[in-house]
């Protein structure tokens, strides 16, 4: 999706974003924001969207800066936490620029690292590991593979029992067009989106400069993959990877 087509989802973004940091029920994003929170510190919030976590950074960090390459999505950021004094808003488009300086102490990027395009998406994750100073930290969140290969193996499975009854939703993820599995591209309402395996994460942010502390799972019902999942589907249930990394 381009700055076009996030500025039209902006209006609807409640409705048609998954919220990451409200269904993160383990509050993995949370902790990481108090673990290394500084009262004098500079907090990114990296491809922030409408600010939801805006307000959990501005209580944590002296100083929040929000960069989105939507301008429709950074205005309504700017109003919804309008109390949050101490962050402001700046138009950033991350396949062309890096961010500006100074660095951050800690960077929070949910989500944005999606594009399907190989190099312009290695230009994102080189501005996002360049705008945290060395010492600080990055959590990033992006959808993992390892979590589409399993919604398939449970689809499969919710196949072989539903033999002769009731049909079995398809997931989208199913539909071949604009896909390219081996490389972890996978489509998402229709999008073809980046999805990482846990170890392409590692070495994707060793590459740049960054030392990888925690790989965890912020998991979520199977509701979020199938329409009326069937009381057997439990764990392990679908997920993001979750990443917190410190710049050497
Ligand atoms: C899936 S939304 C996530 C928003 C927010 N982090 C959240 O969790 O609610 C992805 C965000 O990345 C932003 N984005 C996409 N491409 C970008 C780019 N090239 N530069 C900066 N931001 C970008 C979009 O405008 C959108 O707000």
């Amino acid at each position: 999706m381009n700055e076009q087509d996030w500025d039209r989802v902006a209006k609807r973004f409640e409705q048609e974003i998954f919220n990451v940091p409200a269904n993160d029920r383990k509050g993995l994003i949370a902790g990481a924001v108090q673990q290394y929170a500084k009262k004098r510190g500079v907090a990114f919030d990296i491809g922030c969207g409408t600010g939801r976590t805006i307000g959990l950074l501005a209580e944590h960090f002296g100083t929040v800066l929000g960069f989105d390459v939507s301008r429709e999505c950074l205005a309504i950021a700017a109003h919804k936490n309008r109390a949050h004094q101490n962050a402001t808003y700046h138009y950033a488009d991350l396949v062309k620029n890096a961010l500006p300086k100074p660095q951050a102490d800690f960077a929070l990027c949910i989500n944005t690292l999606l594009l399907a395009d190989h190099r312009k998406r290695s230009r994102m994750v080189a501005h996002v590991c360049g705008a945290v100073r060395k010492g600080g930290h990055l959590a990033l969140v992006v959808p993992s593979i390892e979590s589409v290969l399993l919604t398939h193996a449970r689809h499969a499975e919710w196949q072989d029992r539903q033999v002769g009854k009731s049909h079995v939703p398809t997931p989208e993820s199913e539909n071949p067009k604009g896909m390219d599995v081996l490389r972890g591209i996978v489509r998402i309402d229709h999008v073809p989106t980046k999805h990482y395996s846990a170890d392409e994460l590692r070495s994707l942010l060793a590459m740049h400069g960054m030392n990888v502390l925690d790989v965890q799972k912020i998991e979520y019902p199977w509701s979020t993959e199938f329409d009326r999942p069937p009381q057997w589907m439990k764990a392990p249930q679908p997920w993001d990877w979750f990443v917190v990394a410190r710049k050497l």
